[in-house]
């Protein structure tokens, strides 16, 4: 694996092993010195982490006291049923969490069975109960689409230019209806944010958010740099591949 620095965060390069492994060594270092009583790791949603649930349940690459301690939660989360497989947090929950035993009380999904407001004003107190005050997470996982977006946060999407200062919250997305979701905010305010991005159909994207005069409005990922020091990349050679350099 390479490793730079860049203004958006830390950029590790290296093959899809590679970076599975370094997304678990990541979060279980920030669990290891964590003064939060309770530990709190959001997954993302989408495709990308899916492979990564499976190899992770197969190869025990998580420690089971990690697994045990932990409340799993998802960074963002569409209103459907968790029964659905476009559910993030189902399929986290059917992929990993069941698979490992994780106990059901550290289990934290959106409550999608609420109006989306009222999910998020639900997420926002269960988190509040766990975190200490002012912090969302402790290890924030999120993905990048092929539109440079990540968590809810779509192009042109009005939470790039305020969001209350809140650290969750519901928004409706003209490309894909409501979304539950953390805020630019609430990224601010975890302990790590590790972004993974797999294949050439992010490469892109990617060169759009590190090297593009695109605007944070047309290139949402580039949100990042707003909490740049505690974020890493996870990107393989192909999603890497235009970058200048790689
Ligand atoms: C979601 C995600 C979203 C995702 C990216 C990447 O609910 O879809 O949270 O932000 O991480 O779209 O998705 P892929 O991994 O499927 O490319």
């Amino acid at each position: 694996m390479t490793e730079k620095k860049t203004e958006y965060g830390r950029l590790i390069i290296g093959d899809k092993m590679e970076l599975f492994a370094e997304a678990v060594r990541l979060a279980v270092a920030a669990e290891s010195t964590s003064e939060s009583q309770n530990f709190t790791w959001a997954f993302t949603g989408g495709s990308t982490p899916q492979a990564w649930y499976t190899w992770a349940h197969e190869t025990g690459a998580i420690p089971a006291a990690v697994m045990a301690k932990t409340n799993f939660t998802v960074s963002d989360e569409r209103c459907v049923s968790l029964s659905s497989d476009d559910s993030n947090f189902g399929t986290a929950e059917r992929k990993l969490l069941a698979p490992s035993e994780v106990p059901v009380e550290h289990r934290h999904p959106w409550v999608v069975a609420y109006e989306p407001a009222q999910a998020a004003e639900a997420y926002r107190r269960t988190m509040q109960l766990l975190n200490p005050p002012g912090k969302a997470y402790d290890v924030c996982f999120l993905g990048m689409g092929d539109d440079a977006h990540t968590a809810s946060f779509f192009p042109g999407s009005a939470l790039l230019e305020s969001d209350g200062g809140v650290f969750f919250t519901a928004i409706d997305t003209p490309q894909k209806g409501w979304r539950l979701t953390i805020t630019p905010t609430g990224l601010q305010h975890s302990g790590l944010v590790v972004v993974m991005a797999l294949g050439a159909g992010k490469a892109t994207a990617l060169k759009r958010v590190f090297e593009g005069d695109d605007t944070l409005l047309e290139a949402p990922a580039k949100i990042l740099k707003t909490c740049a020091e505690k974020t890493v990349w996870l990107v393989d050679e192909a999603a890497a591949a235009e970058l200048t350099g790689s």
